[in-house]
């Protein structure tokens, strides 16, 4: 296998106070990030958040109306592209079409002055790494999607930059390359240990993918943290509503010198660890870590209400349960251990839905969340 040069420790790329402008329109607002070497972070949002500007600006397509952008530690807001140490992959590959597969890969090599036994090397190497060796002489119409995005990719790698853009590069394949792909991309990114900045709107695939996302929205970055952080302790409301699916209950936070507690609309009270501020407040729980029973059978934390639905959905059971703090959706899953017996709930039954507290999220009411708010 080729030995492919590792890049140093240390930030890959850093964005400072970033802000685009189109006119009017300011489609990136003050946006900070570090992203270091060797990462495969994704910039994960609904359309128009700006995921697409963020990738120009990086990859010099786009100069910034204000804050600096360094690339490897060093300030690049006006290097021109062609200099820039990274290299982008297009969602529509933008392959050379009146080129050979393997002369889409040498062009930029030959373009950069390479030595002609090195162009061949790097040819045959990054082909191989693609799996495409065998279809180096075929033209890119006799390729399928998902071989003519092998040979975008090889292209761009080929030039060893230390940080590869990708902007939605699986978005046009169907489900099933889709996933073969994400597969091929995380192995490729493993063996040649380049730096990827990976634009989508899929949060399956930024959560299977990504050593770390950047959640955007609205031209700023609601949270950056792991898959299983973002997942698991969402910053705000709009990330706990965008990745996976999310109840929230209404309450308040109530407040003591004995500390602080949630107060659910409807009852319950459960003592917070954290000093939030007393107020209206939000409590976020996963459908996943939800249970449904009768009426006085909760263990934990709990909340009564009314069943008002229940749908079979193979792997789970997806059950709707009306309460004063609002609708929550239980999934309970089957875990097919034998002598399990699970009662079904009936609809218009009056049940309890419980929880364990630490599955418990609260967050503030308003727009903003609150990282930190943990049960005691
Ligand atoms: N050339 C332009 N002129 C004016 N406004 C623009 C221009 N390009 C983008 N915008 C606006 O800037 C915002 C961010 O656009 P951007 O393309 O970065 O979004 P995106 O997150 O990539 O969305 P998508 O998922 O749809 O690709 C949007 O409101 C968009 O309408
Ligand atoms: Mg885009």
């Amino acid at each position: 296998m080729a030995d492919y040069p590792r890049p140093d420790s240390g930030p890959a790329i850093e964005l400072v106070d970033a802000t685009k402008r189109y006119g009017d329109v300011v489609a990136l607002d003050g946006v900070s990030l570090r992203i270091d070497h060797g990462e495969f972070f994704c910039l994960l949002g609904p359309s128009g958040c700006g995921k697409t500007t963020t990738l120009n600006l990086l990859g010099g397509f786009l100069p910034l109306s204000s804050g600096e952008l360094r690339i490897e530690g060093r300030r690049v807001n006006d290097m021109p592209p062609h200099k820039r140490n990274v290299n982008t992959v297009f969602q529509n590959y933008a392959l050379f079409p009146h080129m050979t597969v393997a002369q889409n890969v040498e062009f930029g090599l030959r373009m950069e002055g390479l030595p002609r036994v090195e162009v061949t090397r790097r040819v045959d190497e990054y082909l191989d790494l693609v799996g495409l060796t065998s279809h180096g002489r075929r033209s890119p119409s006799q390729l399928s999607g998902g071989q003519q995005q092998r040979v975008a990719l090889a292209r761009a790698l080929a030039k060893r930059p230390a940080v590869l853009l990708l902007d939605e590069p699986l978005g046009a394949l169907d489900l099933k390359l889709r996933h073969q792909m994400q597969l091929e991309l995380g192995r490729i990114h493993r063996q040649v240990g380049t730096t990827f900045v990976f634009v989508t709107h899929d949060q399956e695939e930024a959560l299977s993918m990504s050593t770390r996302i950047a959640v955007m929205s609205g031209g700023r970055i609601s949270q950056i943290g792991t898959p299983r952080e973002i997942y698991g302790r969402p910053a705000d409301r709009f990330v706990a509503a965008f990745i996976g699916e999310s109840n929230f209950l209404a309450g308040s936070i109530a407040t003591d010198a004995a500390g602080s507690e949630f107060v659910l609309d409807g009852g319950e009270r459960m003592p917070l660890a954290s000093g939030l501020g007393a107020g209206p407040a939000t409590l976020m729980l996963r459908p996943e870590s939800l249970a449904v029973g009768p009426v006085g059978s909760a263990p934990g934390p709990w909340i009564r209400g009314r069943v008002v639905g229940e749908a079979f959905i193979g792997n789970h059971t997806r059950v709707t349960v009306n309460t004063a703090a609002g609708a929550l959706v239980v999934h309970r899953l089957h875990d097919g251990r034998a002598g399990e017996v699970v009662a079904p709930s009936k609809i218009d039954e009056e049940a309890s839905v419980w929880w364990s507290p630490d599955a418990a999220i609260v967050m503030e009411a308003s727009e903003r969340g609150v990282n930190d708010g943990s049960f005691g």
